[in-house]
């Protein structure tokens, strides 16, 4: 039995810590589904590596009497799984990360949760790990969990899996039942790229082929779980890529020293080596590696330094220092693979904040090319992507960013997504390549431009932005705005939806993801409109909070102007001036805004009007009012 790091540190602790550094490390994840004992494989790897210190030890087996589901014995789980609400649910939540070693190895784990919605854990925790353990229920064999799970493993670029076909215990250490598994697991995950794939029979509560080889199964001649996660080979090789380092913060102490900081995302990179900045092309040398701990002749993968170089050279948070030979990618136009986590769906139009490793920028799924099938990996076509699936996009982001391929490199291939209301990370991506359009369009600089074209109008341009309730009145006090405005002469022109869903959007229905698609052409149509030295009145529903931000964000701060009319739903209900309400309540028109399909009120609207009890006509000078204030 191997040893593990924490009983020996007592000894030559600087001998321990200088072996420690040459062993090459493992970073590997559990995955599979609920119950299939994840959490209790990796406690008992670390048990049995003796790792677990005894009043840990102490306080584990109190706690396996108060919590646990395995009776006398210590409940391996209950070891791992920290969280005191995973403990009252049952499941874990979030990504445990564990160090420990043996003496041969060095090992990062990461527990990632099996339940469905957990996807995104197990994604981010999957982001850099070189080898995947899929659990299966020895009873259950292979499950739809088991295949998600090592798809997206396979998008991750994890290229080593063990199937460990667990609580074999519980089917008297069958031989057929584990075949079964292994033949069916391999027929499944043979077009998935792995490298290897290592099925192991075992019970991670009794130990059985762990970290002992299993008297129970004298069948079974292959290594115990800890010997293959000893030995496997894995291709450590981001030193020998190209040097990449993200900036994440320009520090400027004084006027002499700028110095760019970062975590070394792949290579290396010494004093007196010619760097690139990734946006900019501009190429300098480095002068000198600042870290905490002094300055550094070499800093490699993985280490975070602070670079100044020897010119003055721009390059703000988002950009990258790279190899002058081998440069990323820099593009606002990619296609990429996406994983989906939330519960809303991702809809093709939205705007998400795309984050990288160093930026962060608004961005649009311009279109879902397909979504793949997990059972058969077929590709579908598809209008939006749910939770859990994953889908080929092309992504267009509001400036470009740099990158690399995903397959070149894992750190500045991937990214997530943020959604831009709740904050919260609602999909992952992984970059294939920028697309060529992006290249080739560029933006042709006018002569005549928006200002010289308000300016011959006599003013400025602005977008009102009319919002609420089919029936709350949009239109008609738009109309009678656009009157008022017209009459002192003022150049207008009014976006009517009911109006642009007969021409330009005849498409499109009422779907959230053609409501998308609606508002995002409108507001594209309103800029141009803008451009030309128009005030342009847009009276749509626009329901969602997302796309009235994604067009507020098209235009120059002080121009989109959000008029909420503020009209209670029962009242739109009963004024009904189509009819419309009266068929919707009587289901004969789905994803009605109010009765079936949802309407999100703005915020901090620039104008609220406040409907019942006045007329069109006061609610329009209103506006007027507020836009001779501008
Ligand atoms: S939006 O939600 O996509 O912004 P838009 O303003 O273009 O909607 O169109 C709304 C108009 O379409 C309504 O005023 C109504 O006359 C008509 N309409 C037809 N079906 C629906 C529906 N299911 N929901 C809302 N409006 C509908």
């Amino acid at each position: 039995m191997t040893a593990a790091f924490s009983q020996d540190v007592s000894g030559d602790m600087l001998e321990y810590l200088a072996d420690q550094e040459q062993k090459s490390l493992l970073r590997f994840l559990t995955c599979g589904s609920v119950d299939d004992g994840k959490s209790t494989l990796i406690g008992r790897l670390l048990y049995d590596t003796k790792l677990i210190f005894e009043d840990q030890l102490a306080a584990l087996e109190r706690d396996s009497a108060k919590h646990g589901t395995t009776g006398e014995d210590i409940d391996f789980a209950l070891l791992v799984d920290g969280l005191e609400a995973e403990r009252e649910q049952g499941i874990t939540i979030d990504v445990a990360y564990r160090f420990f070693a043996t003496s041969k190895r060095k090992f990062i784990v990461a527990d990632t949760p099996g339940h469905e919605e957990y996807t995104r854990n197990m994604a981010t925790g999957a982001s850099t790990a070189d080898l995947a353990i899929v659990l299966v229920d020895s009873r259950q064999g292979i499950l739809r969990q088991t295949r998600r799970h090592s798809f997206i493993a396979s998008l991750l670029g994890i290229r080593h899996i063990v199937v460990a076909v667990n609580k074999i215990d519980l089917v008297d250490f069958d031989q057929a039942v584990f075949d079964k598994i292994v033949a069916d697991y391999m027929d499944f995950a043979k077009d998935l790229g792995f490298k290897t794939i290592t099925p192991i029979p075992m019970s991670a509560r009794f130990g059985d082929n762990v970290t002992t080889a299993s008297e129970n199964m004298p069948w079974y001649e292959g290594r115990t779980l800890l010997e293959h996660l000893e030995t496997v080979p894995v291709e450590n090789d981001y030193l020998e890529r190209s040097f990449r380092l993200p900036v994440q913060l320009v520090t400027r102490p004084n006027l002499d020293f700028r110095g760019f900081s970062g975590q070394v995302a792949s290579g290396r990179v010494s004093v007196g080596d010619e760097v690139t900045v990734a946006k900019s092309g501009r190429t300098s040398r480095v002068k000198e590696i600042v870290t905490w701990d002094g300055n550094l002749e070499t800093a490699v993968e993985g280490q975070a330094v602070t670079i100044v170089l020897e010119d003055q050279l721009e390059a703000s948070r988002g950009n990258m220092l790279v190899s002058p030979g081998d440069r990323p990618h820099v593009a606002d136009q990619f296609m990429a693979h996406v994983i989906w986590f939330h519960a809303d769906a991702m809809m093709p139009g939205r705007s998400y904040v795309l984050r990288t490793e160093a930026d962060s920028v608004s961005a649009t799924i311009t279109t879902l090319k397909y979504h793949i099938d997990i059972n058969t990996f077929a590709q579908e076509a598809a209008k939006s992507l749910h939770m859990n699936e994953v889908g080929v996009c092309n992504i267009s982001t509001q400036s470009p960013i740099a990158f690399d391929s995903y397959r070149d490199n894992r750190v500045t291939g991937n990214f997530v997504l943020i959604d831009r209301f709740t904050n919260q990370t609602v999909g992952a991506g992984m970059i294939d390549f920028p697309l060529r359009r992006s290249q080739n369009v560029h933006w042709q600089a006018l002569d005549i431009n928006k200002e010289a074209r308000a300016t011959l109008k006599h003013q400025k341009p602005a977008v009102l932005w009319f919002t609420g309730y089919s029936g709350s009145g949009k239109s008609t006090i738009a109309n009678t705005v656009e009157k008022l405005l017209h009459a002192k002469g003022r150049h207008t022109f009014m976006l009517d939806g009911d109006n642009i869903r007969h021409g330009l959007n005849r498409d499109l229905g009422f779907t959230q993801e053609d409501r998308v698609e609606n508002i995002r052409r409108v507001a594209e149509v309103a800029k141009l409109m803008t451009e030309a030295g128009l005030v342009v009145i847009v009276s749509f529903i626009s329901p969602f909070r997302s796309e009235r931000q994604m067009a507020r964000d098209l235009f120059e701060p002080g121009e989109f102007i959000e008029v909420f009319v503020d009209t209670p739903l029962d009242e739109c209900a009963r004024r009904d001036p189509k009819g419309l309400y009266k068929k919707a309540i009587a289901g004969e028109i789905d994803n009605f805004t109010g009765i079936s399909s949802p309407y999100e009120s703005p915020e901090s609207p620039e104008i609220h009007l406040h409907t019942i009890g006045h007329e069109p006509v006061e609610l329009a000078i209103q506006i007027e009012t507020f836009l001779n204030g501008q």
